[in-house]
């Protein structure tokens, strides 16, 4: 049993990833503010079902609290943290800048002077794709990574970095994730799939950007987990790289941290998505093509060489699949709530 720190436990991956963790009998303090950046109804859905594990103690406050937050370390008394919990979306953050700031660059510095009286083993933290920006694919966690084309990305990179610096000064063995378009159910309504979905199924069109060629390498939620428990064993040290077929090591040449995109390395293009979509759910889109957003990029594509030179694992489970299992849920959770409502 080891015992666990996670920050966004009522969020999309963060339930996802205690869920794994509880039922492998762990202990996990649960750290969400339930923001009300999208339905607070569903992130509550997720914590009721975390809190029917009794290795589960949810600490509801902000990452801005910095008394809060060590708080809850010391609840959790953590062999390792992780730390999912953000201001997510690229597009938001064109219109909502402040939000990025506080949560994701304020939030990570007071997770970070939190961990740093805590010396767990290994902290794990989220970062993006949206890192490598418009940067020639696939990425490569050694790509330079110093043109962020969002303040989102920006953010992230000002964490990573940050992470880098206490990992080399207080010696904190640390890992950044760089996440690709995660989904599955009790996935996030202002991402394409429940947007699609919700669409689809109320008889509503779907607007694709970039005229639909776009390009995601989508990551299902249970392989990402997956792949974040057998990293959680894999905390980088100063001066050890693993190898890499054809690749190379992102392990910093000072301090013990490194960088691993959490993706199959299979991008999948829009049409196709939404395909899976008609074929799950029965329906046919009707489709409106509209130009790229500011901030997007058209594809996205992971090298994962390093994920599977760490862990022996590459995520691969077909989107056709996990978007089958995405729409069995959704069904259930809104006929579910519909229910409720009336
Ligand atoms: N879902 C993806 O495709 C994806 C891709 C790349 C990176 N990420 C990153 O992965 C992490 C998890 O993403 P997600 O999809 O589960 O998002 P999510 O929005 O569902 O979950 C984030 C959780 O963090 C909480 N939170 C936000 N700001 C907070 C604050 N200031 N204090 C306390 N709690 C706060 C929210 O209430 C929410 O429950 C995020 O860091 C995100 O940036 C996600």
């Amino acid at each position: 049993m080891t015992r666990f720190l996670v920050t966004g436990t009522a969020g999309f991956i963060g339930f996802h990833l205690a869920r794994r963790l509880l039922a492998d009998g762990h202990a996990v303090v649960g750290f969400d503010a339930i923001t009300d950046y999208y339905d607070p109804r569903l992130k509550r859905a997720r914590h009721a079902l975390l809190e029917q594990f009794a290795g589960f103690r949810p600490v509801i406050a902000r990452l801005e609290d910095e008394a809060a937050l060590r708080k809850a370390a010391d609840l959790a008394a953590p062999e390792v943290v992780i730390h999912l919990a953000a201001q997510a979306g690229v597009r938001y953050s064109i219109e909502a800048p402040h939000a990025y700031i506080g949560h994701n660059v304020v939030g990570s510095f007071n997770l970070l002077e939190v961990v740093r009286g805590v010396r767990p083993r290994h902290l794990l933290l989220a970062s993006t794709s949206s890192v490598y920006g418009g940067g020639p694919t696939p990425f490569r966690e050694t790509d330079r990574v110093d043109w962020p084309i969002t303040l989102y990305a920006a953010t992230k990179k000002a964490m990573e970095a940050m992470a880098h610096s206490y990992a080399h000064l207080w010696r904190i063995p640390t890992t950044c994730f760089r996440f690709f378009t995660v989904y599955g159910p009790w996935g996030r309504p202002d991402m394409a799939l429940f947007k699609f979905v919700d669409a689809m199924l109320a008889g509503r069109p779907v607007e694709l950007y970039g005229q639909g060629d776009m390009r995601r390498d989508f990551t299902y939620v249970d392989d990402l987990v997956e792949a974040v428990v057998r990293l959680v064993d894999r905390a980088p040290r100063q001066g050890a790289p693993v190898m890499v077929e054809d690749g190379a090591d992102s392990l910093s040449p000072v301090a013990p941290w490194r960088a691993v995109n959490i993706a199959g390395g299979m991008p999948v293009g829009l049409q196709d998505f939404v395909a899976a979509i008609e074929h799950a759910t029965g329906r046919r889109a009707e489709r409106i093509l509209l130009p790229m957003q500011p901030g997007d990029i058209r594809e996205t594509h992971a090298d994962h060489r390093l994920l599977a030179a760490l862990t022996g694992y590459r995520p691969a489970t077909p989107v056709a699949e996990g978007v089958r299992h995405f729409v069995d849920w959704y069904l259930d959770y809104s006929g579910a709530h519909a229910a409720r409502a009336s």
